[in-house]
Parts: C-alpha cells; sequence; structure tokens
C-alpha cells in the first residue's frame, strides 16, 4: 500500500472509531434522559473548563461563548490525525472568509507535560491564525477531557523507551454559540460544504 492510501486509511479508520465512541457516547447520554434525572435537551458534552491558550493567557469556556466553534483535542507530536484535522480546519476557516471571524476553533492538547503554551503556539504557526490552542496541567486537561468524554491513553513508543504516543478521540465537536454541543462535525468533505454546515450556526 502506498503511503498516502495508509494515511487515508489512517484518517478514515480515526473518524470511524470516533464515531463509535459518538454512538456510544450519544447512547448513554439518551438512557439517562430516560432516567429523568437530566433537564431536558441537556447536553451530555461540554461544559466549564479553565485552560491556558497559546500566548499562556487564561481561556474559559466563557470566553469561547458568543461563536459556534469547534473544539477538538490531540498532541503536538501526532504524526497523522492531528495534522491533518488542524489542517482540514485551516481550510474550512479559508473557506469560510469573512465569516471565519464569526467562529472558532481551538485545538485541546491531551499531552499537556510536553505540549507547553509555547511549544502550541510554534505549533500553530503551521496553520491557520484562528485556530487556537490550549493546554493546562493534568487535573485541568482531565477535566475537560471528561467533560468532554474524550478518551486519551499514553502508548510508549517500542523504539525508544523515553517516547510515547497519545491515543486519543479525534471527533470534532460543533458547539454553538451559547457552548451547547451541537453534533460531531465532519470535515471529511470540501472545505466549501464544511463551511456551509458551520455557517447554519452563525
Ligand atoms: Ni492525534
Amino acid at each position: 500500500m502506498t503511503a498516502r492510501a495508509t494515511h487515508i486509511l489512517l484518517v478514515v479508520a480515526a473518524f470511524l472509531s470516533g464515531l463509535v465512541i459518538f454512538l456510544g457516547v450519544f447512547l448513554v447520554a439518551t438512557g439517562n434522559m430516560g432516567s429523568g434525572n437530566s433537564a431536558p435537551g441537556a447536553s451530555a458534552i461540554g461544559g466549564p473548563f479553565q485552560l491556558i491558550d497559546q500566548d499562556g493567557k487564561p481561556i474559559t469556556d466563557q470566553d469561547m461563548k458568543g461563536k459556534p466553534f469547534l473544539v477538538f483535542f490531540g498532541f503536538t507530536h501526532c504524526p497523522d490525525v492531528c495534522p491533518t484535522t488542524l489542517f482540514e480546519v485551516s481550510e474550512l476557516m479559508r473557506s469560510l472568509g469573512k465569516d471565519a471571524d464569526k467562529t472558532s476553533a481551538l485545538f485541546i492538547t491531551v499531552d499537556p507535560e510536553r505540549d507547553t503554551a509555547a511549544k502550541l503556539k510554534d505549533y500553530l504557526l503551521s496553520f491557520d491564525p484562528r485556530v487556537r490552542a490550549a493546554t493546562g496541567d493534568r487535573a485541568a486537561i482531565d477535566a475537560v477531557e471528561k467533560a468532554y468524554r474524550v478518551y486519551s491513553k499514553k502508548v510508549p513508543s517500542d523504539k525508544d523507551k523515553d517516547d510515547y504516543s497519545m491515543d486519543h478521540t479525534a471527533l470534532v465537536y460543533l458547539m454553538d454559540k451559547q457552548g451547547r454541543f451541537v453534533a460531531p462535525f465532519n470535515l471529511k468533505r470540501t472545505p466549501a460544504e464544511a463551511a456551509a454546515e458551520l455557517r447554519k450556526y452563525l
């Protein structure tokens, strides 16, 4: 198989595994609502967070409100899926044109030990300037992962015992202006199609 074909398969596999996780979350959420303990329409995904952005400044869920936004999780050492997602989000921003400023996108690291604010800032140079990134201490990252029902796990490298990778949920979450979860956002389409979808929430 060519490297390109392998690459595409990896991206598709990541997206499909993300969908499976989402469906699982959805079923759990539906089950909870059926028990009558949750308010109708209460979102099972998202919620308050307190992190640090790529400039070292505090960023919270309150800062994201007022615009529909995309939020997704990953780590800068990710070889494939994360850079692909960031590239796709960048293409989406470009396709949105002027409307891009009415939205935002936040990449939250699942690897805060290596992904400092400075590291994130450097990493973002490769992508659209409207994409922001966030890190925090382990407790803050654990909390935001929990809020978004994100799975992540450290995987030691078999080549270098001091190195590791991170398995993680690769879903992109679309949140509305009030910061409520709408749906997983599909970037596996043309930037113009993705932009048309996002514009519905402006
Ligand atoms: Ni990744």
